[in-house]
């Protein structure tokens, strides 16, 4: 089974690492070996970690996705991510991204194209991080109905949060820290001003109420117009602030049913389980009629945590070709209208 990995930053290094360094044990659960055929990165000349072959590394990733059965990528971005990914699935490929940015921008147009080619398009790590989220929603509750999605899905803005409250950094050393620590995005912009967790919550939506969620459906606020008062004041009062991402069944004025998405700042009472969240971690409630209140909790961002995740869907999409088959599709979603945020 050839993989080829796109990207080799923060996450693509730690995949290397887990491909490598678990190649046995991976082989053994795939049922077949799983050889690494080429990392593309941008610039082939710069000093990477030990445990990347540079004979490995290239900067052809056009011509790499044609060489493989299953593509990893994490490179990010919209393009030429979005490209190579449909190249990847013309080519016959499994995909296994973290891209949520592209998934909330344009995953229908990728979600059919995995569809019309009955290749697996899979992307665990596209939220929450290493959190088992995008399963459980996709597969495991998909006989229940869910009522609503709601918790913090961003690492770098709790992270943020939760040193300004404990250590009173002050926004812009808290960012440094979390973009020095691998958790926040390229353009760390997107981690504070709500568009990471806005795409988290389009494609969380999309997938619990079977509907066509984009960014720009979700009702977004960040956290950058809280001041070090703004934390303190919440504190005092008995609450902390944290970035929540809610999605939720709700009705038009007329009636019409369709689903709410916003993400915002929150006042959450120091009791609430969500309040004890620290640093990078995420948690998530999910709310369905059958099953009740579920929650998941864990390492939102970083390197090795949202490797995990990506290793289990290469696995997954691994043992479909191996065994014969292939995974759930989202290409028919759009019952349901996606609903202004007064809605609510
Ligand atoms: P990094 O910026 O650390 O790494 C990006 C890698 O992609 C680099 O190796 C870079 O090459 C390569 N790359 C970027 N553009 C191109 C291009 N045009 N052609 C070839 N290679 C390219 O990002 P992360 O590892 O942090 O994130 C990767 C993806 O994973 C993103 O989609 C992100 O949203 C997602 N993600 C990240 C998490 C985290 O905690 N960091 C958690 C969950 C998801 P070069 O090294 O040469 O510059
Ligand atoms: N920048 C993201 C975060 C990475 O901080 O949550 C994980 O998706």
């Amino acid at each position: 089974m050839r993989v080829a990995v796109l990207g080799c930053g923060v996450v693509g290094t730690q995949v290397v690492r887990l491909l490598t360094t678990q190649a046995d044990d991976l082989a053994a659960r795939v049922g077949a070996p799983l050889q690494l055929v080429g990392v593309a990165v941008r610039d082939t000349s710069v000093e990477r970690d030990p445990v990347v072959d540079p004979a490995l590394l290239t900067a052809d990733a056009e011509g790499l996705v044609t060489r493989a059965d299953v593509v990893v990528e994490v490179m990010g971005g919209i393009e030429p991510a979005r490209g190579l990914i449909l190249r990847a699935i013309e080519h016959g490929a499994a995909v296994v991204t973290a891209n949520k940015a592209l998934l909330a921008q344009d995953g229908p147009t990728l979600y059919a194209a995995a569809d019309a080619a009955g290749v697996d398009l899979y992307f665990e790590a596209a939220v929450a991080g290493a959190i088992p989220i995008v399963r459980p929603v996709r597969e495991s509750l998909v006989g229940d109905r869910i009522r609503r999605v709601l918790g913090i899905v961003n690492g770098t803005t709790n992270y943020v949060l939760d040193k300004m409250a404990t250590e009173g950094l002050d926004l812009e050393q808290a960012v440094k820290e979390a973009q020095a620590l691998g958790y926040a995005e390229a353009d760390p912009t997107a981690d504070v001003e709500g568009y990471d967790a806005a795409a988290k919550a389009a494609i969380l939506a999309s997938l619990a109420f079977h509907t066509r969620v984009s960014l720009d459906d979700v009702d977004r606020e960040g956290i950058t117009a809280l001041t070090a008062d703004d934390v303190a004041w919440a504190a005092r009062t008995g609450h902390v602030l944290k970035l929540l991402a809610i999605a939720e069944r709700g009705e038009a004025e007329d009636g019409t049913p369709g689903v709410q998405v916003r993400v915002h700042p929150a006042l959450v009472p120091a009791s609430h389980p969500l309040a004890g969240v620290r640093g990078a971690f995420n948690a998530v409630f999910v709310e369905a009629e059958a099953a009740g209140e579920l929650m998941f909790y864990g390492r939102g961002a970083g390197g090795a945590p949202t490797a995990s995740a990506v290793l289990g869907d290469v696995v997954s999409v691994a043992r479909h070709r191996v065994l014969g088959g292939r995974g759930p599709v989202e290409s028919s979603y759009a019952d349901l209208p996606v609903l202004p945020a007064e809605a609510a």
